[in-house]
């Protein structure tokens, strides 16, 4: 609780869920990831103004954070409090996983938490105790993102030795899961960066409609 929060207004929800059938409606919503049904806990951390907006009305303060900056101010401080949880459930011995699903159905999720006006979901964790310990993943490497004083554009020679390792890694890995190996075969698709924007991971044309949806759902909500 004690993460960093624009002005301290701690625009931010989180809500639980632990009832099994509720689950089961959020698995079917977050495209029917399967740890949602074997971990005991969801939760869905939220952009939430409303609370805010109430208390300023109840004391005669002008209104306001009913607009997209409102929403980008709410959304950062919910992803900043999402990782500290993270870390506090993580320190106790509990395992996460974030559902970036969470973007893709943000409509059907506000619906079903009966999320009100300016309160959208931004991001959601499964937690349990973890039934296995995976190696740790790598990152790129640290001389990528860091650039000294300006932007340095990185030429060819140094995208290739960036993604050298990922490459790689990243193939193998995928590959090494049935069926992603077959729909990758089916799909003609030969290497990682080809799969990342396939129709399997990001296809391009899903995220377009979903961006228009979103902006669509923000509306609904009052953020713009
Ligand atoms: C915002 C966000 C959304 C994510 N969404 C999903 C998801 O929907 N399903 C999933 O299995 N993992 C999801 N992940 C987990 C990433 O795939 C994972 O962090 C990454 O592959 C690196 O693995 P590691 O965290 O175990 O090192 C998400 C991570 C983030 C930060």
């Amino acid at each position: 609780m004690g993460a960093s929060s624009s002005g301290n207004l701690n625009s931010v929800t989180m809500v639980l869920t632990r009832d099994e059938d509720r689950k089961r409606v959020l698995w079917e919503t977050h495209g029917e990831q399967d740890m949602i049904l074997q971990a005991p806990l969801l939760v869905t951390f939220c952009a939430d103004w409303w609370r805010t907006r109430e208390w300023l009305r109840l004391r005669d303060a002008k209104d306001n954070f009913n607009n997209f900056l409102g929403f980008e101010v709410a959304s950062y401080d919910a992803m900043i409090l999402a990782q500290n949880v993270c870390l506090g459930f993580q320190n106790h011995g509990l395992g996460i996983c974030y559902m970036g699903t969470t973007l893709f159905a943000m409509k059907e999720i506000s619906e079903f938490l009966e999320l009100p006006e300016t309160c959208a979901p931004i991001t959601t964790i499964v937690v349990g105790y973890p039934a296995e310990d995976p190696a740790k993943r790598d990152r790129l490497p640290l001389k990528a993102f860091v650039h000294d004083e300006r932007y340095r554009l990185p030429d060819v020679d140094e995208i290739e030795e960036t993604y050298k390792v990922r490459e790689v890694k990243g193939w193998e890995r995928y590959m090494s899961m049935p069926g992603l190996r077959e729909m990758a075969a089916e799909h003609g698709i030969t290497t990682l960066a080809q799969f990342y924007t396939s129709e399997i991971k990001y296809d391009p044309k899903f995220f377009e409609e979903v961006s228009k949806e979103t902006f669509e759902f923000l509306k609904s909500k009052k953020f713009l």
